[in-house]
């Protein structure tokens, strides 16, 4: 039992990430989750919230199971973490085993890692070692693109293309280069950005594009020719291709990874958040083998890390993906994405609404000033003012779901709602496209005040 209330420790002791004090205690945004079930949260006070984005798109699966807990638990009480170094556990190798049977194309070796972010840092690093192992000494740039984040180390976000709000951690990784992501409809522009900035840099310089199927801050979504013309470029100039799939990857896309979306297979891919559905924190980088191969065995691996692999944790992780296989949980992304998708038409005829967009059951609408109907999708701009008001109106319409793109309203439930929580969803969509089309115009009077 606590001595204090939740909100008394966590302002005291707590440093919850990447919030505004004035958000979570001033205008009383934070929350305590003491319970979870299917698609809801219960908080300290007993009060329900629908989970909108699946726990920031870690939990597709719902909360409160007990199937992947008990594999948890199973390997744990058998031995639950051996270290990485020379030995491992059966946890851990029933999930590289899995993770080499459903991966795109030839990709069939996996390092584990915790998060998304030590996944990325070993990706950047293996793709320097692999050029200098074959004696391509002078590729160390990576090419990457405005928008995008890949996590939070210092190589992460150095290929994260939010340079105004990484101005705190300057100097970032030298050798970082960024494009511009495709808006949509300019697909072959965009590739050829690519091709442009690596003739510019000098192609015997680039080790590696980095890049998520679609970029979460604007939510663009390619066509078919874009992905094919990035993994042209990349063959021509022997540069790596890194997709990462921590938002995309297991399932999300209506595929069971966002590239599969576009056909191309790519020669590293990150995969976390969902890959033990929210239950333990398990990441992965996967690898082609012949990545793998060109490693001697004087040559250390990109990265070695105490819980990497961790076999609990791990477990979990294998657990889901049977889960995700035996359900097909693929295609019911993207049915339930129609589905969805159907029951939002009504969202394209309001006024604060600039476009719908989805890809399997992930939806993202445009927002509009109603006065104007200029997009407020300016998160390329490093604006950040409509985003965190979607979450505040979200909260107090009982459904939660941190931190917003600018300018987007995203929503990613579970992929096991069922239809009369979609109902919910589209009602609580009307209502907040009504409260955002009357707080736009002045949110952004205060932006130009300020
Ligand atoms: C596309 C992408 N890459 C990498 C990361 C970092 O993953 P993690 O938070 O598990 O370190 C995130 C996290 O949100 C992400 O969205």
């Amino acid at each position: 039992m606590l001595e204090q209330s939740p909100q008394q420790i966590a302002e005291r002791h707590l440093w919850i990430h990447d919030s505004p004090r004035s958000d979570l205690y001033e205008r009383g945004m934070f929350r305590t989750f003491v319970q979870g079930d299917g698609c809801w949260l219960t908080d300290s006070n007993g009060e329900r919230f629908f989970d909108w984005c699946s726990s920031m798109w870690q939990a597709p699966l719902g909360h409160g199971r007990e199937d992947i807990p008990a594999a948890f638990a199973a390997q744990a009480r058998k031995v639950a973490s051996a270290g990485p170094i020379c030995f491992t556990t059966e946890g851990a190798l029933e999930l590289a085993e899995r993770i080499a049977r459903l991966a795109p194309g030839d990709l069939n070796r996996t390092l584990l890692t915790s998060s998304g972010s030590e996944a990325t840092e070993a990706a950047l690093k293996l793709a320097r070692q692999y050029h200098r192992l074959r004696g391509d000494h002078h590729r160390y740039k990576f090419v990457s693109r405005y928008g995008s984040y890949h996590g939070t180390g210092m190589g992460g976000t150095s290929v994260s293309g939010r340079r105004r709000r990484d101005q705190y951690y300057y100097p970032m990784l030298p050798g970082c280069v960024h494009i511009p992501p495709p808006n949509g409809q300019n697909d072959l522009e965009a590739a050829e950005a690519l091709r442009n900035i690596i003739e510019m840099e000098g192609p015997e310089t680039i080790a590696a594009f980095f890049g998520e199927p679609v970029a979460i801050t604007q939510f663009a979504i390619p066509g078919p020719a874009y992905w094919q013309r990035v993994r042209q470029i990349c063959d021509e100039y022997g540069v790596l291709l890194i997709a990462d799939e921590t938002l995309f990857g297991c399932c999300r896309s209506g595929r069971f990874w966002g590239i599969e979306n576009w056909d191309v297979v790519p020669d590293i891919m990150i995969v976390a958040k969902s890959l033990a559905a929210g239950y333990a924190p398990i990441a992965a980088m996967v690898v082609r083998d012949e990545l793998y191969q060109a490693f001697p065995d004087s040559a250390p691996s990109p990265i070695v890390q105490s819980y990497g692999g961790h076999g609990a944790a791990a477990a979990a992780g294998a657990k889901a993906l049977e889960i995700y296989e035996r359900d097909n949980m693929p295609a019911v992304a993207e049915a339930k994405g129609r589905q969805l998708e159907a029951k939002l038409a009504f969202a394209r005829k309001h006024p604060a609404v600039k476009d719908l967009r989805r890809v399997g059951l992930w939806l993202a609408i445009e927002l509009a000033n109603p006065e104007t109907g200029e997009s407020m999708a300016r998160g390329l701009m490093g604006k950040w003012t409509i985003g965190p008001e979607v979450s505040r109106q979200l909260l107090a319409l009982n459904c939660a779901a941190a931190r917003m793109s600018e300018g987007l309203f995203h929503i990613a439930p579970p992929l096991i709602v069922s239809e009369t929580e979609m109902d919910f969803i589209a009602e609580q969509v009307q209502t907040m496209l009504d409260r955002m089309g009357q707080v736009i115009p002045g949110l952004l009077a205060a932006e130009k005040k300020r």
